[in-house]
């Protein structure tokens, strides 16, 4: 490549270099180099041929560099320029090669001229590499233009689980009727979960088979009912009261788990009837399942209720009635239980299986399929 260069026609005097910039930041050895320029003029004189000629190609090198940088368009075209001019084999390195040939006193001039124009080439770099990244930089933002009018991209939504969604539907209407929603605990006292609630020491449900027991007393509660006691110490009649929650028992099959659902509601207050039982059902059932739903009160036991019944409604898609609620008028001692003068005061409570009511709502065959989370399954309810 060194030796294509072409040569100045004529030995201009060494000193008449041409600063574009001379306010650049130049290499440090330009820099330096520049106050040492003078006294290689005085020794022009007696320069031998090869140092006149490494000069002269020295010289020319500026300009021709000059061309090609502001011929570059770009940046990559510019870093050709770069390696034809800087790179290992470039101009300037096949000129350096020739310093072999010349004297030790000539050797240190042509080194200084070679960094003088050096440092003028990499300013004409810097400055001509500066210019083309502002103007890529331009031309990115000229053709990015974000169209505002476009839609934006939509994050998948997640959605509630259907459990949820039945769990939100019940407790909509019953707030709707007046009832306050309150919370318990899913670890219980033993107390509240069974002796408060009437259900008496050889009951078959605090059988090891069917409760599990923790430590101390306590058990995981086997239904939402202690609430009913629990609200009933903490607050003062008329009350009206609904919770949800889940529950646990020692079972498991396609339509059994060991942890379920249930919602609980009671109420509590001077002169309180069956016949309120009746009709706040008969309300939430069809705000439920839809008006003209029908209904069906079976009489039934359950220790906490005097009397006791069990709620169907009947179902088309089953070709039968299914039950779905258990209910009654609540126990004097049950009330005594939780501080309320059964003389003064009546009540009635109702509880059902929240997941036994998704499942007939949306004809879900087996209930560990509302468990198993699997993803196919729930996007079904979005
Ligand atoms: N606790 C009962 C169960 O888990 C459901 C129940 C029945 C709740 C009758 C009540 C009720 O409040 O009055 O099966």
């Amino acid at each position: 490549m060194g030796t294509t260069l072409p040569h100045a026609a004529t030995g201009l005097p060494l000193c008449f270099i041409h600063h574009d910039q001379p306010e650049n930041n130049m290499s440090d050895q330009s820099q330096e180099s520049l106050p040492q320029a003078a006294p290689v003029e005085e020794e022009t004189s007696t320069e031998s041929p090869e140092l006149r000629s490494i000069l002269d190609g020295l010289k020319s090198l500026v300009p021709q560099a000059r061309a090609a940088i502001s011929k570059a368009n770009d940046l990559k075209g510019l870093d050709a320029v770069r390696v034809e001019y800087l790179g290992k084999k470039g101009h300037l390195t096949e000129i350096n090669k020739r310093f072999g040939k010349l004297s030790t006193d000539e050797r240190p001039i042509a080194g200084r001229m070679l960094n003088l124009h050096k440092g003028e080439i990499l300013t004409l770099f810097k400055k001509r590499t500066d210019d083309l990244e502002a103007r890529e930089l331009e031309d990115t933002l000229l053709k990015e233009t974000v169209d505002v009018t476009l839609p934006g991209l939509r994050p998948p939504l997640g959605a509630h689980h259907p459990v949820a969604q039945v769990t939100r539907q019940i407790t909509d209407i019953f707030m709707n009727m007046g009832f306050s929603l309150r919370y318990g605990p899913e670890i219980e006292t033993e107390w509240l979960n069974f002796d408060a609630l009437n259900v008496p020491r050889e009951h078959p449900a605090r059988d090891m088979q069917d409760t599990l027991y923790a430590d101390r007393g306590y058990v995981l509660r086997t239904h939402t009912s202690p609430t009913q006691v629990r609200n009933m110490l903490d607050m003062e009649p008329p009350m009206a009261v609904i919770t949800t929650g889940k529950v646990y028992r020692h079972d498991s099959d396609a339509t059994h788990s060991p942890m379920f659902h249930q919602m609980e509601g009671f109420a509590v207050g001077e002169g309180i009837s069956f016949g309120h039982l009746k009709g706040v059902l008969h309300e939430f059932l069809e705000a439920f399942y839809g008006a003209g739903v029908k209904v069906r009160f079976r009489p039934s036991f359950f220790p906490f209720t005097e009397p006791s019944a069990e709620v169907d409604v009947w179902s088309d898609a089953h070709g039968g009635w299914i039950e779905v609620l258990g209910s009654g008028m609540i126990h004097p001692n049950v009330l005594k239980n939780g501080g309320i003068d059964p003389e003064k005061y009546t009540g009635f409570a109702f509880g059902l299986g929240i997941d036994r009511l998704t499942m007939i709502k949306y004809n879900v065959p087996d209930l560990r399929l509302l468990f198993e989370n699997d993803i196919r399954f729930l996007r079904q309810f979005q």
